[in-house]
């Protein structure tokens, strides 16, 4: 299981890159359609969040710089990272949520059609998603945040020495009492949501129909894709992403812990409802000639949660409705994430199905490399059964010219996607096509770039500072991070 074998430390295989013309003649260097496009490639850059954006959410002479970069290497798709579709403040994460942030995002396109020569198909990838609250202090929590019910009471008069604070205490007596037990006494005192709020920070769930906002995501969600979708097109790009994977809003309806009664929930047709009343009305928004697909889980790999046979029920559900394409990802929930130190945000890329959805080569035995094929492989299977051709999307230690051949030819997926590798060389893709493969700075799948994601600071690879010499630190072209400690950008290919 993930996480488990952490003494493990997988090699890097060795591998044989293809010559100039192996390359011209292989599938991963081949045309293919998607939606309203061509890519001229089965190459694919999948989203990832760089914390570059404004804290305003708009576009920064940083985040032109990274896509640029990208957009040198000419995948056939590259796919800019989650941007939320609410006009609400998300600290430095892309917004598409008003009019007020398309000038930057056409910056963002006509930096990418120039640097890959008109050869990338530009994505966005849109999303929602609920409230997630640092974790408390102890003390904070219980004088302010708990809503005091007659169940805290009525434990607090099982104690010793308590009964009478908790039959004609104040409020505020009752408060106090509680500081003053012990941390186990407290936990058996709280409900399990309590103790959830207090031990990892508030969270929304989809389920919470009780906040009037969250029942009404059914009604407040497919406008808000719809607008962003129009954005995205009326800003150039080719082609939106629609956000259901992992750990936000619209994967929590796909997930089986949505148990909602409202028809959006508790079987496998209420769970997809939403996600494909989203997808019709960014559909009508963005008119039929616009690419337009989804990225969403093969697996939750989480307790009670939906497995391959309901990915591969919605993935044939997504393509009878008219997507583009549909990207497969795997795990980064919440659900099992790691508990956040006080004053931090649970994040969910630290349980095991975090684990599984940036593999490392800790993993396992197996190790990172192709690992989450099987789940594409098997949604592609079902989605053709079905009579359709939508392209699907495969990704997950991706890593060699090899290894992507083989995932087109064995049809475990349509387009190869390469999220670290890219980041630890941004041309890695044109280095094989050129029979340059011996030039490819291998990703080493140990998730140094992830911690920076964790700690919402600008992501940058290890490798890139391995080429730091002494002249090199000095010089003011090379762009650092605010310490000055990281080169903020990939070394010139
Ligand atoms: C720094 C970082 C940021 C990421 N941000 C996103 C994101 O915004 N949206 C998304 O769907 N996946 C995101 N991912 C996941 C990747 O797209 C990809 O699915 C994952 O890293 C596994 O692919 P790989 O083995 O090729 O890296 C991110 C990954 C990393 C390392
Ligand atoms: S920081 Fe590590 S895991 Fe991330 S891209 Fe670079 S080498 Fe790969």
């Amino acid at each position: 299981m993930a996480g488990g074998h952490k003494s493990v430390r997988v090699p890097i295989p060795e591998t044989r890159w293809p010559s100039r013309d192996e390359a011209a003649r292989s599938l991963l260097y081949s045309p293919i359609r998607v939606g309203a496009v061509e890519s001229r490639t089965r190459t694919w850059v999948p989203a990832m969040v760089p914390w570059r954006a404004t804290d305003e959410g708009f576009v920064t002479p940083e985040v032109l710089e990274w896509y640029g970069r990208f957009a040198d290497g000419k995948p056939g798709v590259l796919v800019v990272e989650a941007t939320g579709i609410r006009d609400v403040p998300s600290g430095p994460l892309l917004r598409i949520g008003h009019d007020r942030f398309l000038p930057g995002l056409r910056d963002l396109v006509e930096v990418v059609r120039r640097r890959s020569e008109g050869e990338t198909r530009l994505f966005i990838q849109c999303i929602d998603f609920l409230a997630v609250k640092r974790r408390p202090e102890k003390e904070k929590f219980i004088r302010r945040f708990l809503s005091l019910t007659p169940h805290h009471r009525a434990g607090l008069a099982r104690l010793a020495g308590f009964e009478r604070t908790a039959v004609s205490g104040t409020d505020d007596d009752v408060r106090e009492a509680m500081l003053a037990i012990s941390h186990t006494e407290l936990l058996a005192l709280l409900d399990p949501r309590e103790v959830e709020d207090l031990e990892f920070g508030y969270r929304e769930r989809v389920t919470d129909v009780h906040l009037p906002h969250v029942a009404e995501l059914p009604r407040t969600l497919p406008p808000l894709f719809a607008a962003a979708a129009r954005r995205a097109r009326d800003a150039g790009f080719d082609g939106v992403e629609l956000h259901f994977a992992h750990a936000y809003t619209m994967a929590s309806f796909l997930s089986r812990t949505n148990t909602r009664a409202d028809g959006y929930g508790g079987s496998p047709q209420g769970r997809v409802r939403l996600p494909l009343e989203v997808y019709g009305a960014a559909r009508s928004s963005v008119g039929a000639d616009f690419t337009l697909g989804c990225r969403y889980l093969g697996d939750e790999v989480i307790a009670g949660g939906s497995r391959l046979d309901d990915a591969t029920f919605y993935g044939v559900e997504f393509a009878r409705a008219g997507m583009d394409f549909l990207s497969i990802s795997k795990g980064g929930k919440f659900d099992d994430a790691k508990q956040p130190h006080v004053g931090e945000a649970v994040y969910p890329y630290t349980g095991p199905s975090g684990h599984e959805c940036m593999p490392t080569v800790r993993i396992d035995e197996r190790g990172p490399f192709g690992r989450n094929l099987p789940l594409s492989a098997a949604i592609r299977a079902a989605v053709r059964t079905a009579g359709l051709a939508t392209p699907v999307v495969g990704a997950g230690g991706i890593n060699s010219f090899e290894l992507a051949e083989a995932a087109l030819r064995s049809g475990d997926c349509d387009f190869v996607a390469a999220a670290r590798q890219s980041l630890a060389d941004p041309d890695w893709w044109r280095k094989m096509e050129m029979g340059r493969g011996a030039e490819v700075r291998r990703c080493l799948f140990t998730n140094y770039c992830e911690g920076l994601d964790q700690k919402h600071v600008p992501v940058t690879c290890q490798l890139w500072d391995r080429d730091f010499t002494k002249s090199d630190t000095g010089r003011d072209s090379i762009k650092k991070t605010a310490d000055g400690r990281r080169r903020l950008e990939p070394p010139p290919g």
